[in-house]
């Protein structure tokens, strides 16, 4: 399938392609967003004109047009308050299941599905896998637009620096219609503690920090397939 040395890309769609196996008929998916998550769409939408009956819950307004477009019938998480299976990508992945999410603007919708699913599985290529959160991703932190700056100015108090998103030099603006603080701390050696921190600021809606919600992570490599799963990694 393919060819010559594998691209970024190539491992995106491979990791996309084997998670797709574990959805069954009469399911109720979580459809994360991201690249990676395009491909699992694109793939569910070939399996659904073959006769696949599941609904999905979007996770971003992006990945609703998307999945619209592949024709996933599409569910709200208030109708459909318990998921059988979310996919979702991931900024960084570290060796206890921990993310960082929020590199698409969608961490706050995605952090609620993955709280409201039986299982919430991850698919990345192997540049996301990393030994400590943080190091080459800064944390996204989603805060409502009043009182932005100080909102900034306390999470700076918390040893990061951090940047008000931008995207072509317009501020960017969620779903949700709020800003994205990415803040860079480094190293991040606590992601429980920090993660908590960071929610009890005010102004602040939710930060990237995933812990503790993510079941199973399938990473496309350059050797193939990788599966990691929480019991054997401690
Ligand atoms: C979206 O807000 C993010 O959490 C994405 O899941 C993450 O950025 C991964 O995206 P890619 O698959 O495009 O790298």
């Amino acid at each position: 399938m393919f060819g010559g040395p594998l691209e970024q890309e190539d491992m995106k769609k491979m990791a996309a392609e084997k998670a797709v196996e574990r959805i069954a008929d009469g399911m109720t998916i979580g459809l994360g967003t991201g690249s990676t998550v395009k491909y699992v769409i694109k793939k569910l939408g070939e399996m659904i004109n073959t006769g696949l009956k599941i609904e999905g819950v979007p996770t971003s307004l992006k990945t609703k047009k998307i999945a619209k477009k592949y024709g996933i019938p599409l569910v709200d998480l208030d109708e459909h308050t318990e998921i059988d299976l979310t996919i979702d990508g991931a900024d960084e992945v570290d060796s206890y299941l921990n993310l960082i999410k929020g590199g698409g603007g969608a961490l706050t919708r995605e952090k609620i599905i993955a709280y409201h699913s039986k299982k919430e599985l991850i698919v990345v290529d192997e540049t996301k896998i990393v030994k400590k959160l943080g190091v080459g991703f800064p944390l996204p932190v989603e805060v409502i637009k009043y009182g932005w700056n100080a909102t900034k100015k306390t999470l700076e108090q918390l040893d990061c620096t951090a940047e008000l998103r931008k995207i072509m030099d317009e501020v960017y603006i969620t779903d949700n219609s709020n800003y994205i603080l990415d803040c860079d701390f480094g190293k991040i050696n606590e992601p429980e503690v920090l993660e908590k921190e960071i929610n009890s600021i005010p102004g602040v809606i939710e930060n990237g920090l995933f812990v503790g919600l993510v079941d199973e992570v399938i990473v496309g490599s350059k050797q193939g397939i990788i599966t990691l799963e929480e019991r054997c990694l401690q």
